[in-house]
């Protein structure tokens, strides 16, 4: 059966999951705020990166399946409402939930008579749904029939698409029997496993979800750090660990940590929640600040070894795949070098223009990975673009003055960086010299 949904939001969440439920032949209505972004959404600029986006942002609003509006005329026939804004961490690390409570009284006063199910897809903790609740009652209408129900979000950056068409789980928490029913239709043709269970656990599961990520991450380069002191190797160390079917060999890379606009937010709000639980949740106090170290060690390392002030940078974005630099560790990376006096020529394949926005002419842009490299004296990599794993390294040899490399995504392999002539840094292993 097809339906008709409202999806207010159209960052990675909204508008990935808005085109991927559209293709499914649903009518689907994104709301925002900013008219000019809506004008380029209608004309098929998806604003965002994400690979694949585009082709069905345009085929479904050819088709008539997708439209984009600043008003919430669509709420009154729709049946259920995907809240997807941002919830971005406070100073104090706990989760900023003014642009869910905004949307849920615009979301209240446009109710119609028809039953609604209102579902959080952004992340929030324990407690903001019951709270959508209570902003919904004060302020719907008197004839309004809705249900609340929370559909925590499991897609990653980079694989936005394929990841809403096959989650491992799709969670629906909800106390309303009609309001899961309904979610389990718009679920039908989508794969993984399902989990309806009760509000609190299902927005208990999202955090849960990405601190343990976040933990395994931080874990490897806690092994990664102690491995370089100990003279052991610790990709190997972490691929034996991973082998163990207990544990599983994702998540467990040694690198520069983690970014984005999930983990360290997420992390930092549920160490926050636990707190105010009065839980002791000092664990995850502690994956943040191995984390930030993990990017603190990595740039003392080039400013102690480097040969050399000017530097080619290859990889902005937090992670490949995607455009997104929030909370990168390309940011907090490059105003380190910057402060010690090199000068930087950048490349990324999508995140420049973000970065642009940030350093401004701090910086020295490139289009391509070559350019960025010629006149530099080293090269730094900092996100693991496989156009860059695939770089001709005799070519890389010839062009830097000085034939160093600092890798913080492990991309190159030691050995052959060895029989190549290079001085060679990477996470957790043994520096080539
Ligand atoms: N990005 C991810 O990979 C991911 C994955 C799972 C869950 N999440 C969670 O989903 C939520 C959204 O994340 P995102 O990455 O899509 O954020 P985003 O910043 O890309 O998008 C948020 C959107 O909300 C819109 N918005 C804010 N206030 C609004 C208002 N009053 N009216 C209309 N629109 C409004 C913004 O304009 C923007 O389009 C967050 O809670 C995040 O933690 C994100």
């Amino acid at each position: 059966m097809d339906m008709e949904i409202s999806i207010i939001g159209h960052g990675y969440v909204g508008l990935v999951t808005a085109c991927v439920f559209a293709d499914f032949g649903n009518k689907v209505h994104v709301i925002g705020r900013t008219p000019e972004k809506i004008s380029r959404l209608r004309s098929g600029d998806p604003i965002i990166y994400e690979p694949g986006l585009e082709e069905i942002l345009d085929r479904n609003l050819k088709n008539g399946n997708l439209e984009f509006s600043t008003t919430y005329d669509s709420i009154k026939n729709s049946e259920i409402v995907f809240i997807a804004v941002g919830t971005p961490s406070q100073a104090d690390g706990s989760a900023d939930l003014s642009q869910v409570k905004v949307v849920a009284k615009e979301i209240a006063l446009a109710l119609g008579e028809s039953f609604t199910v209102v579902s959080c897809k952004s992340t929030v903790p324990v407690g903001t749904n019951r709270a959508v609740e209570k902003i919904l009652t004060e302020n719907a209408p008197a004839h309004a029939k809705f249900a609340v129900a929370s559909c925590p979000e499991f897609l990653r950056e980079g694989t936005g698409v394929s990841d809403t068409l096959s989650p491992d789980r799709v969670v629906i928490g909800t106390e309303s029997k009609k309001a899961a029913d309904l979610l389990l239709e718009l679920h039908k043709p989508i794969g993984g496993q399902r989990v309806v269970c009760d509000l609190s656990s299902a927005e208990m599961i999202k955090y849960a979800s990405n601190s343990m990520l976040a933990t395994k991450i931080s874990f490897a380069n806690l092994i990664a750090e102690m491995s370089e002191v100990a003279g052991a190797n610790a990709p190997l160390v972490l691929k034996a660990v991973g082998l163990d079917n207990r544990v599983g060999a994702k998540f467990l890379d040694a690198g520069i940590g983690y970014g984005g606009a999930c983990f360290p937010k997420d992390v930092k709000a549920l160490a926050f929640i636990g707190k105010d639980l009065g839980v002791d949740s000092s664990l995850l106090d502690q994956v943040e600040k191995i984390n930030h170290n993990a990017r603190e060690r990595f740039a003392e390392r080039i400013v102690k070894h480097a040969k050399g002030k000017v530097l080619a940078i290859w990889g902005l974005s937090f992670k490949p795949n995607t455009d997104d630099i929030r909370e990168a560790p390309s940011i907090e990376i490059m105003k380190y070098l910057l402060k010690n006096g090199f000068s930087l020529r950048v490349y990324d394949p999508q995140a420049m223009g973000h970065i642009r926005r940030i350093f401004g002419d701090q910086l020295s842009y490139f289009d391509n990975k070559d350019d960025a490299l010629a006149g530099s004296d080293n090269l730094v990599v900092l996100t693991e673009w496989s156009e860059f794993a695939a770089a001709d390294l005799e070519e890389v040899k010839k062009v830097l003055k000085n034939p160093v490399i600092f890798d913080g995504r492990n991309v190159f392999d030691p050995e052959q960086m060895g029989k190549l002539g290079f001085e060679y840094y990477s996470v957790g292993r043994k520096d080539v010299k």
